[in-house]
């Protein structure tokens, strides 16, 4: 199988810690997820017999380099709780619903979807959490890359290549691209690639991202600022992207929190157990702190509830309340 990755060259990538310590996460993925040693066996490369002896500690010691690498790495890729950058409680807000639906599309029927939004607007922690919540699921349907400010196309494909856990070394395009193809290949129906960050893309790695889906059909979620669809339609740059133009299937302008949201997710922040009963003007205090103004959009410039500032917030006035309780 061309696009599996070699043992040393896996080994070499991943700095797996000590087995007890692989061990000890290994067995609480697999009781989260459900997943038996078989399955985690399929999933790297082993036979059931290999990953049964690994977990019982029965490897000849210093002899699990390859396999302890290889589930390290598959937990690392195939994570069940988000990041410490995206930990917290999900609320399932109008943008979580909006963000889910395209999502699905994109997993689900090989889509092509623009989600857009001014900062804030629940793009990274909702896709996060939806792939985590895929990989709980053992579906593992999409993957995430985050776009650097002037990426290379290369670079583009080595994260996805990491991502998918497909041989890069010191690769050039052609055969990383080869390589990302042949993996999207062997699935029923290839993940999706959900790009955050999406408006650091230049046209050759859309150009890239476009080769992908056209030659896979995985789906691409792109997730960007407000300018991320202005990306596309520029006058520079419109006559390069009219093919990608023309296979969006979807593009959603965010809209923010609504108040609404606001009061419940501060009266669930707030409260001991059970919803904490606000006054309307806490709530109006909370909004007026949480207003941001948009200003890319467009000429009648709109304000919008920016959830990253309500967090923030929500954290200070609990830390306060607590201090007082304390004190
Ligand atoms: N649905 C949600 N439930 C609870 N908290 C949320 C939710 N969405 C976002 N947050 C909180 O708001 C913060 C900002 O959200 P997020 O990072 O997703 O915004 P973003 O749209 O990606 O912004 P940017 O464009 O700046 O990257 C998160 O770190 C998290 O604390
Ligand atoms: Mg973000």
């Amino acid at each position: 199988m061309s696009a599996r990755m070699d043992s040393r060259e896996l080994a070499e990538r991943t700095a797996a810690p000590s087995s007890s310590e692989v061990r000890e996460a290994a067995v609480d993925y697999m009781g989260r997820a459900d997943m038996t040693h078989s399955e985690m066996g399929q999933r790297i490369g082993y036979g059931k017999s290999s990953v049964d002896l690994w977990i019982q500690g029965r490897y000849p010691s210093g002899t699990d380099a390859y396999i302890r690498a290889a589930i390290w790495d598959y937990m690392e890729r195939h994570r069940l709780t988000p990041r410490a950058s995206a930990k917290g409680r999900l609320f399932e807000t109008e943008n979580y619903r909006q963000i889910r639906r395209l999502f699905e599309r994109a997993t689900q029927h090989g889509e092509l979807v623009l989600l857009y939004g001014p900062p804030g607007t629940q793009k990274s922690f909702t896709l996060e959490h939806l792939i985590c919540a895929q990989n709980r699921d053992k579906k593992q349907n999409a993957v995430y890359v985050y776009a650097s400010a002037q990426m290379r196309p290369t670079v583009l494909l080595k994260r996805i290549g990491r991502e998918l856990g497909v041989p890069i070394g010191r690769s050039l395009r052609e055969p990383v691209l080869n390589n990302i193809l042949a993996a999207l290949g062997q699935c029923e129906r290839p993940p999706a690639i959900v790009v955050d960050e999406a408006q650091h893309l230049d046209v050759a790695c859309l150009e890239t991202l476009r080769e992908l889906h056209d030659r896979s059909g995985c789906g691409l979620v792109l997730a960007g600022s407000h300018n991320l669809y202005l990306c596309f339609t520029r006058p520079e740059r419109r006559a390069h992207l009219e093919q990608w133009l023309s296979r969006i299937d979807h593009r959603d302008q965010l809209p923010g929190l609504q108040r609404d949201e606001l009061r419940e997710i501060a009266a669930h922040e707030l409260g001991n157990g059970h919803p904490a009963k606000l006054s309307e003007k806490f709530v109006n205090e909370l909004a007026k702190q949480c207003r941001v103004e948009d200003i890319f959009s467009g000429e009648n410039s709109r304000s919008y509830l920016s959830v990253r500032r309500l967090v923030k917030l929500l954290a200070q006035y609990k830390a306060k309340k607590e201090g007082s309780h304390g004190g």
